[in-house]
């Protein structure tokens, strides 16, 4: 894991609707994210999964944003009036050392961490937070982006991640993205 964070550019890139055809939210997301339910997006940069998340929990869900720079969640908040779906999001700015996850009495179901985990300091601090505040059952989708990313990087990450409790309940087959969904045992 190195501690190179994605410039801003970066994120503008990252929204292009041609990623769609090989990661395409919806297809990867609709198994997971329901109805109500309260979920999470670490690393959400400009929002290119923030936004359908917040179309699939609707609104009575949430969807927690958050990201270490302020500039990608202004943007993402930008986008998600224009969508209409910003009643549902909550932004939040993190740290280095902290998510800032937490909020009592709430936990939950679902997070997503996409091309993060390789920008994070201490990916076994990450997962340790994501696992106190999923609820037991509740889903982590980790995904890196293949070549950027190696296998031996990602396996990696998958070992830190059971380490800190989670069970690997499936492994993802999508185009230039290695891909695991965890489960926080019951
Ligand atoms: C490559 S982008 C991925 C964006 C988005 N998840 C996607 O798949 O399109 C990585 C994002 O993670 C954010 N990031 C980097 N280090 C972070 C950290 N320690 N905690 C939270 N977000 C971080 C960056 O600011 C950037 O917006």
């Amino acid at each position: 894991m190195n501690e190179s964070v994605c410039p801003v550019w970066v994120g503008y890139l990252l929204l292009n609707p041609l990623r769609k055809k090989l990661q395409n939210p919806e297809h990867l997301l609709t198994p997971y994210v329901k109805p109500g339910m309260r979920v999470g997006d670490i690393g959400c940069a400009m929002g290119f999964f923030s936004i359908p998340m917040a179309e699939l929990v609707g609104d009575t869900g949430q969807v927690v944003c958050v990201d270490i720079q302020e500039r990608m969640l202004k943007k993402l908040k930008k986008r998600a009036v224009k969508a209409r779906v910003n009643n549902v999001m909550d932004y939040r700015i993190c740290s280095r050392t902290s998510l800032h996850l937490a909020t009592p009495g709430q936990p939950y179901d679902f997070i997503l961490a996409s091309a993060v985990v390789h920008e994070v300091p201490d990916a076994s601090l990450l997962f340790t937070e994501i696992f106190q505040e999923l609820k037991p059952g509740g889903r982590l989708l980790l995904a890196e982006p293949a070549g950027h990313v190696s296998q031996a990087t990602f396996d990696r990450e998958v070992v830190i991640a059971e380490t800190c409790g989670f069970r690997v309940m499936k492994t993802l087959e999508i185009r230039r993205t290695l891909g695991v969904v965890f489960e926080k045992p019951a």
